[in-house]
């Protein structure tokens, strides 16, 4: 009999019955790779586990109002920033992916929190199918981790991984790389989403049947997807991000999914000579090395999860060598780019048309909210015009098409931060003037000024 085999996308999981040169789903190219159509038992493991479905059988329907809500405990990493990122720490019987690009510090932040959980917490398990026994030792000798209680594994097949699991009663478990490891049902390469899939579900299952809490190491491709496997986004409850790059000794931690706690709690971590290193205040930290008194540089303020954050954003704006003009964009969305250029060329009054644009958030931080919209505004019509903007000056405000300066989110919190950092004048939006006044105590020295469109706030900049 011909076995029946499937076609899936390695970058999004998508499957088809035929080969195609272009996902259908994700529109990557090349991307589709023959695979063994998985068992009707597999698949139908892998769609429990993806649902997060732990419930027995026999579960019947229960009132809301009998239902339990026993805050869940939460097993602190022994790395308050981690902690703060999962929501307060981990949960029992939880699964986190953590992402991020190779040699970003996944393994080495892992390897620090499972020493300070064994200390803690009892036996841990370390399971790694990328580096030897001898290799993990160093970088625990390299960290200061010392204990009996972390238990080495170099290990591949989840089905002996799970064998050890159950023996050790681990009160963690890492998995380092989830790409490395391979569950015996299927026969197609480690790495392939298939294997991936698969691997995650057994392991998840395990999570949610023995209560245990499973971090699952995944490496992220340079076009930022999960390498293969997206699908592992929904099926773990918590995926959290590395960001940052070589360039940059801060490494920022990021959640982007949390069936236990607010996303996009953000965590900045130094990475040194003994490992990473939290970082209690990244606003003074990203604002220490700033360029003053150099036009095209402003600071903002950023709300990351709960977590305000300062930072200096900074624009270079020359007249352009090409007939298309550079647009290059670090930090921001580069859509968000075109779209600002385009608000300061038509209700500022600004020519950007034979210019090339640069726009750079320092410490390699990436935005995710529109509230430094005007910041980007103000840094490109100070270096248009070549006139600095005072450095006590923080900028803070969405902008919407009409060149109008809309209301951002928790603008009391940003405030406070600024004026916690010594700045004098903070741009706001006008129509958040009675939310400025209402902390006028709190923020003590910090200036706020209205503004409800652009022209206000360049007015306000450079008169
Ligand atoms: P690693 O945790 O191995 O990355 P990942 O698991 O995400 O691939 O981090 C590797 C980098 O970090 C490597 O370039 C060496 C560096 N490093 C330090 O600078 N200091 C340290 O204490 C350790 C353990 C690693
Ligand atoms: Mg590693």
């Amino acid at each position: 009999m011909k076995s029946r085999s499937v076609y899936i996308c390695e970058e999004c999981g998508a499957s088809s019955p035929r080969w195609a040169g272009k996902c259908p789903d994700c529109g990557a190219w090349n991307s589709m790779e023959e695979q063994p159509a998985p068992s009707k038992s597999a698949t139908n493991a892998a769609r429990r586990a993806a649902s997060g479905s732990v419930i027995a059988p026999t579960a019947t329907p229960i009132p809301l109002n009998d239902v339990t809500t026993t805050e869940q405990p939460r097993i602190s990493t022994g790395i308050g920033e981690l902690d703060r990122v999962l929501g307060g720490g981990m949960v029992r019987g939880s699964v986190v992916l953590l992402g991020g690009e190779p040699g970003i510090g996944k393994s080495t932040l892992l390897l620090q929190a499972l020493g300070r959980m064994a200390s803690s917490l009892g036996n841990v398990l370390y399971v790694s199918g990328e580096e030897s026994l001898r290799q993990m030792k160093l970088r625990a000798d390299r960290l200061s981790i010392d204990t009996d209680a972390l238990l080495l594994l170099c290990e591949t097949s989840v089905e002996a991984i799970l064998h050890h699991a159950e023996r050790q009663n681990p009160a963690v478990l890492v998995i380092d790389s989830i790409q490395t490891t391979t569950v015996n049902t299927l026969e197609s390469a480690p790495g392939g989403v298939a294997q991936i899939r698969e691997s995650a579900a057994t392991l998840i299952r395990h999570a949610k049947a023995t209560d245990t809490p499973i971090f699952l190491v995944g490496h992220v491709t340079k076009e930022g997807s999960l390498a293969g496997p997206k699908v592992l986004e929904h099926m773990v409850d918590t995926v959290v991000y590395f960001e940052g790059d070589d360039q940059h000794a801060y490494r920022l931690v990021r959640a982007t999914k949390n069936r236990y706690g607010s996303t996009n709690e953000l965590s900045v971590f130094e990475m040194t000579g003994e490992g990473l290193r939290p970082v209690e205040n990244p606003s003074e930290l990203f604002l220490s090395q700033r360029s003053t008194g150099t036009p095209g540089s402003v600071v903002v303020c950023a709300v990351e999860g709960t977590r305000p954050l300062l930072l200096e954003l900074q624009a270079l704006v020359i007249a352009s060598q090409f007939n298309t003009p550079t647009r290059v964009a670090e930090g921001i969305d580069r859509n968000r780019l075109s779209l600002l250029i385009a608000v300061l060329e038509k209700r500022g009054g600004m020519g950007f048309g034979n210019a090339d644009v640069f726009v750079n958030v320092t410490g390699g931080v990436e935005l995710s909210e529109p509230s430094a919209d005007l910041g980007v505004i103000a840094a490109m019509a100070s270096s248009h015009r070549d006139t600095p903007i005072d450095p006590k000056t923080v900028i803070i405000g969405e902008v919407g098409l009409g060149g109008e300066v809309r209301p951002v989110s928790r603008l009391d919190r940003r405030l406070i931060e600024a004026a916690k950092l010594g700045f004098e004048r903070a741009i706001i939006p006008s129509r958040q003037m009675d939310a400025a006044r209402s902390v006028r105590k709190e923020i003590a020295g910090l200036k706020p000024v209205g503004v409800s469109n652009i022209h206000e706030a360049l007015v306000a900049l450079f008169a």
